[in-house]
């Protein structure tokens, strides 16, 4: 298959690329590196730019004959979009916008979007299910929401058939320990209990230990990237296949608590870890874990690795690469 995938240096997206490529499809990324790494993507063709940039977009999918795009690129740091809400709207949904339209003008009409848990907010039921109330609490998660309606209207106006897959807690890394998450710029629990674990960090913040878990600290459902990057594989078949447009939750469908993470952690790297009780953050949920039925029915889709793989592959990563990806060769290339 020959994808277009945008923001495909950035975490997420080059572990996919990777997958991508090892099965034999035709890949090019579009990515403007503002938040990703060349060197995350070997010797995979890279066009750095924007993803509202028309006539460049147009111009790789006539060249390319792109039949499918896999659109990773966003920001996603929830405090920095309750800081600049516009920012957020104007990267995430505007130039989202002006992307689907460029595809559509260009015949592409198949279309993975990386959407996110967030969208549920503070769950009413558990596990979370795709039907269940979205109720997201800052502009980040009100993006995905915006783009999730965008997409439906683009399917029946156009014929643009998608699947949103809401992601959980994306975490973990290459199995191997040759790419992984770049810490540098990281806000989520695992990269940071990493960071602490090398010295990098002086602890580890939990926000909340008075919360009514069983440890106090909030439970979440972490999901190992390869476990993600194999799904939107069988996404892209899915829809090759014919299937209509879907939103698929994707988590492993178990919660685990902030401090549960970092005693494994400590055990796994055998390196202490100092953590600080400080206060809960607004809008931060209890606990969150997904039903991934509707992945396992639909997509043939099941998770391979359990929370001790994505601690082991991170720790790997990270104390293998201390500084991210800095200092990496950078393959020539696209
Ligand atoms: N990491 C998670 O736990 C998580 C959870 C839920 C959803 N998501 C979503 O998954 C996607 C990928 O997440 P990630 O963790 O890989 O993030 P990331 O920041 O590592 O990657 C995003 C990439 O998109 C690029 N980008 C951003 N805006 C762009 C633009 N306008 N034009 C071109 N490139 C642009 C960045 O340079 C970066 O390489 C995002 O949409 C994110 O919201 C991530």
């Amino acid at each position: 298959m020959r994808v277009l995938v945008t923001g495909g240096a950035g975490y997420i997206g080059s572990h996919t690329v990777q997958q991508l490529r090892q099965r034999g499809d035709d890949v090019i990324v579009l990515d403007s590196l503002e938040r990703g790494y060349r060197a995350a993507l070997g010797d995979t063709p890279c066009v750095v730019g924007d993803i509202a940039d028309e006539d460049l977009v147009t111009q790789i999918c006539r060249r390319q004959r792109i039949e499918a795009v896999l659109h990773f690129a966003a920001y996603k740091a929830v405090g920095e979009s309750m800081a600049q809400p516009a920012r957020y709207f104007l990267n995430n949904v505007h130039k989202t916008n002006i992307l689907l339209e460029t595809l559509r003008q260009a015949g592409v009409t198949r279309f993975i979007f990386s959407s996110s848990a967030a969208v549920y907010g503070t769950p009413t039921e558990l596990p979370v299910r795709e039907t269940s109330p979205l109720q997201p609490e800052n502009p980040y998660a009100a993006s995905k929401v915006m783009v999730e309606q965008m997409l439906r209207w683009f399917d029946a106006c156009h014929g643009m058939r998608f699947v949103s897959l809401r992601y959980f807690n994306a975490a973990g890394a290459a199995l191997d320990g040759q790419m992984g998450e770049d810490f540098r710029a990281a806000t989520n629990l695992v990269p940071l209990v990493m960071k602490a674990a090398l010295g990098k960090l002086p602890h580890v913040e939990i926000y909340g230990t008075d919360y009514p878990t069983p440890d106090g600290t909030c439970i979440r459902d972490y999901i190992h990237v390869l476990d993600l990057a194999d799904a939107h594989l069988r996404a892209l078949d899915y829809l090759a296949a014919g299937g209509d447009s879907e939103t698929v939750n994707l988590g492993i469908g178990k919660g685990y608590s902030v401090q549960e993470v970092i005693d494994l952690a400590l055990h796994l790297s055998g390196k202490a870890i100092p953590s600080v009780a400080v206060a809960r953050r607004t809008g931060d949920p209890v606990a969150i874990w997904a039903d991934n039925a509707k992945a396992r029915d639909l997509l043939h889709w099941q998770p391979r690795y359990a929370l001790e793989d994505i601690i082991r592959t991170a720790w790997r990563w990270h104390s293998s690469h201390p500084n991210g990806f800095e200092g990496e060769r950078i393959s020539a290339g696209g």
